[in-house]
């Protein structure tokens, strides 16, 4: 395990600090498009609180001295049971974006998933992920031949998983960014998987005439499908080999469908409250979601995972794994340096939490730690 420096550091080290750090860095526009939930960020507030509405019971004299973070996840070993949430444009953060995303988690071993809307396009992430699993998130196109031609791109480049997001039919109402007139594609952001893709090229760029500038209204005119139902997924389950994952699921006959539908696993979230203001947080969604899918697929988590203890607390309830969002989006602020950063600091963080809980291993824990606050 990593041994932190223990002389005193003018740079970031909490989450806080963190977003502190890119608040000075970032545009306006930018930091808030970032940070910010939908509405009147009921939800964005919810999701961290709920982790205090959880106590840890650790165990003690149960010999930590061995300790392991590492879990199984499809069938991959990962370095600690997080993964890097699929976060677009993310080079309105730091001009190398998700280059230097991708490159820290890959030499950590900790997942990386390409968002659609990549800065970079997903084979050039998927090179730089080597063997490190790394998934693909579909926002599906109002187009079935760009969605099947994004699917097929990621299946033949190595990715490992497509990750679906299913809470976006439009994107929420973030006052925020509507208030600033903040559109981050406006930035030349995010249009990297379309205007690489040869079927989106075919259709509305023939001629290979356009602009970046014009192709912005064309891509946000296809980016989300508002018609997308259980039967698509069922048919997009015949168009690859991949396993298939939900993101955005935050009811239990939801999950159930998602099994039935042969998903192999499922991805608790309310999109770190930037869709629909006012659903529930995460965390206290999942327990009914981990009692209804018993055991059949892993159920992740993600929103307010900020440091080990959430970590701890989401398996505890029930979680395989957790993703962070905006943690490691603060850190890239300060380029792949800034990102590789945070992730040591949670790697070590996770590993402190673990032995002082009295569990050496993430598989061993249970709910037996954890209770609601009286
Ligand atoms: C996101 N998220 C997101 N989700 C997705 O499926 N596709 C995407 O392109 C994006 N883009 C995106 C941009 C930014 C700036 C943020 C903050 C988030 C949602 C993301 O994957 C994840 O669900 C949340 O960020 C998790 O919450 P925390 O960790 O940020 O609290």
């Amino acid at each position: 395990m990593t041994i932190l420096k223990l002389e005193p550091s003018s740079e970031p080290f909490t989450y806080e600090q963190w977003e502190e750090l890119a608040k000075t860095k970032l545009t306006k526009g930018a930091f808030d498009y970032v940070q910010s939930g939908s509405g009147a960020e009921e939800t964005l507030i919810k999701n961290r609180e709920v982790f205090s509405q959880w106590d840890l019971l650790p165990y003690v004299l149960t010999n930590v001295e061995e300790r392991d973070l590492s879990t199984n996840l499809l069938n991959r070993k990962i370095a600690a049971p997080f993964l890097l949430a699929p976060v677009g444009f993310q080079t309105v953060v730091h001009p190398d974006g998700e280059r230097a995303s991708a490159s820290s988690a890959s030499k950590l071993n900790i997942p990386y998933i390409t968002s659609t809307v990549s800065s970079v396009a997903l084979e050039e992430v998927s090179k730089i992920m080597q063997d490190t699993p790394h998934y693909f998130q579909l926002y599906w196109p109002n187009d079935d031949d760009v969605a099947t031609s994004l699917v097929k791109r990621a299946e033949s480049v190595g990715y490992d998983a497509i990750v679906v997001t299913v809470d976006t039919p439009l994107l929420g109402w973030r006052e925020k960014d509507l208030h600033n007139g903040y559109f981050p594609m406006e930035t030349g952001a995010g249009m990297a998987n379309f205007v690489s893709d040869p079927v989106f090229q075919a259709k509305y760029n023939s001629d290979d005439l356009l602009e970046d500038s014009e192709l912005i209204p064309v891509i946000r005119n296809i980016l989300l499908k508002q018609n997308l139902t259980w039967e698509k997924l069922a048919w997009l389950r015949e168009q690859t080999s991949l396993p298939i994952l939900l993101k955005g699921i935050l009811r239990a006959d939801d999950a159930a469908k998602a099994v039935q539908f042969g998903i192999d696993a499922i991805i608790v979230s309310n999109h770190g409250g930037r869709q629909l203001d006012g659903v529930r947080s995460s965390l206290s969604a999942l327990p009914a979601i981990v009692e209804e899918v018993n055991g059949e697929i892993p159920v992740l988590v993600d929103g307010g995972i900020r440091r080990g203890s959430d970590i701890i607390k989401a398996i505890a309830l029930g979680a395989d794994a957790v993703l962070l969002g905006r943690p490691y989006v603060y850190g890239l602020a300060n380029g792949e340096a800034g990102v590789t950063d945070v992730l040591k600091n949670l790697l070590s963080d996770l590993d402190t939490s673990l032995a002082i809980v009295g569990i050496p291993t993430i598989q061993m824990i249970d709910q037996s730690i954890i209770e609601e606050k009286r």
